[in-house]
């Protein structure tokens, strides 16, 4: 018997001119062709004198069995999906299901993966170009995914400003998916944030429309849709939906002259080395405007984590200041510090906040802490404060002019856990405490010197 083939087909958004040669040609080589019955009659005109097996919505599984016994038989079974068919597609099940067979790569029956234009890219060429920076695909179907699972994935895009395309975002039963997307979405996005909606692309009853966010859920969208939801510089001109590349942050103008500090081919001043020189740049030029920006401030302008804003400031140097802050990375043991150290300083402001925004600001001594297992705990008859200890993987001394003098602890990820500050009497802060703290901290800048 001859050698049987699966020829996993991705034909692309339906029309034959966006069918991949390869597709086609594997499509007129297939002795079977197996595809759900929209498919089926997309390449209808291909299919003769070929056996057909049309499978419903719910036969994901058995269109994939169906495949392997027709190939185990000898025959070239194409399996045909829209787009590609590694994205949402049937590549991935038949490959379980082969593997849970005991099919190997070396076995008799071949398979070929044939890509082909997903939704994503066919929807995103009839409005324009929204993908041209980073992009992500979440699929709101929760039909085998936990809605917990989407809503995060629709959250992290959001507030990473991924341009974001929604997949399967509604259909007869599933209404609610794409109201819940769009309030998670507009946690991050503006309301005006441009939105397509495309509905079968490039097939016959094709239909775009284009909306504002916060008009998303009350528009028409079905089964055959993808919404494509812009990032926060994608823009809208002469009814096309733009999402720039990013040459404005280098150059003056898209066919202009290079901006002043950046250069040709190189990472920007912003980039991975240049960031931390522009967050200090930023807190110096604060100081001749008469600004002063506080560390939640910077840390919001360059919207970085605490940690990360600490470093760039614990890197100035006299020819490159933080404007009023410096900053030194602690190296001693922290415990001591706080538990020891710290409680040299006499009352001190002790500052935690939760991540909703609530702030806890209490006057305490340090020597109030007291370590019970994992929890660095005050316990007093007004108040409970237990601070994760295990959480704290590294901490800064902090100063700002003669405004502030703390301590800021952080977890592995650089967000603030908690924050220690010395207190000022009658607006000054006492000489014997000033100076212990002075100590403390050229015991860090010793420590980091000897690295
Ligand atoms: C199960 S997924 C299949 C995705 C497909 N494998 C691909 O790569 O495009 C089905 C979803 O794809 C999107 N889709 C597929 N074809 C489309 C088309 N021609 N126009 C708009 N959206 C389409 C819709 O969001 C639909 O709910």
């Amino acid at each position: 018997m001859s050698k049987g083939k699966i020829l996993l087909v991705g034909f692309g958004p339906g029309a034959k001119e966006h069918m991949s040669g390869r597709a086609i040609e594997a499509i007129n080589e297939a002795d079977v062709v197996i595809g759900y019955t929209t498919y089926i009659k997309l390449v209808e005109d291909q299919l003769e004198g070929k056996v057909v097996i049309k499978k419903g919505m719910t036969e994901e599984i058995d269109r994939c069995i169906e495949a392997y016994e027709q190939a185990q038989e000898g025959k070239v079974v194409a399996l045909i999906s829209s787009g590609d068919i590694g994205v949402y597609g049937m590549a991935g099940p038949t490959f379980e299901v082969l593997l849970k067979s005991g099919w190997t790569p070396d076995s008799d029956i071949n398979v070929e993966v044939i890509p082909g234009s997903t939704a994503l890219s066919a929807c995103a060429s009839l409005v324009g170009a929204p993908l041209t920076h980073d992009f992500c695909s979440i699929s709101l179907s929760d039909l085998l995914t936990p809605w917990p699972v989407i809503s995060r994935r629709l959250e992290a895009a959001a507030r990473s400003d991924f341009v974001v395309a929604l997949y399967n975002p509604k259909s007869g039963r599933r209404t609610g998916q794409i109201v819940e997307a769009q309030r998670i979405l507009l946690q991050h996005r503006k309301p005006e944030t441009p939105v397509a909606i495309v509905k079968s692309a490039y097939r016959e009853a094709q239909n775009i429309q284009i909306v504002r966010l916060d008009e998303m859920k009350d528009c028409k969208i079905g089964m055959l849709t993808t919404v494509l939801v812009g990032n926060s510089s994608t823009f809208l001109e002469q009814g096309l939906m733009i999402t720039p590349r990013g040459y404005a942050n280098k150059y003056s103008s898209i066919t202009g002259d290079i901006k002043e500090g950046e250069k040709r081919g190189r990472s920007l001043t912003m980039g991975l080395d240049g960031w931390q020189e522009c967050a200090r740049e930023y807190m110096q030029a604060a100081l001749t405007q008469d600004k002063k920006p506080s560390l939640r401030d910077v840390m919001a302008y360059f919207d970085m984590p605490l940690g990360q804003v600490l470093t760039a400031i614990a890197s100035a140097s006299e020819e490159d200041p933080s404007g009023e802050y410096k900053a030194v990375p602690v190296k001693s043991d922290l415990l001591q510090l706080i538990q020891e150290d710290a409680a040299e300083w006499g009352k001190i402001r002790t500052v935690v906040r939760n991540t909703a925004g609530a702030i806890t600001e209490l006057m305490l001594n340090a020597s109030d802490f007291k370590l019970r297992g994992e929890w660095l705990n005050i316990e007093n008859e007004h108040f409970h404060l237990h601070i994760h200890w295990h959480k704290v993987a590294s901490a800064w001394m902090l100063e700002r002019g003669d405004s502030l003098r703390s301590v800021h602890f952080a977890d592995d990820k650089g967000d603030s856990v908690f924050n220690i500050s010395l207190l000022k009497t009658d607006g000054e802060f006492t000489a014997a405490v000033l100076s212990h703290y002075e100590q403390i901290w050229q015991r860090q800048v010793n420590a980091a010197e000897s690295d």
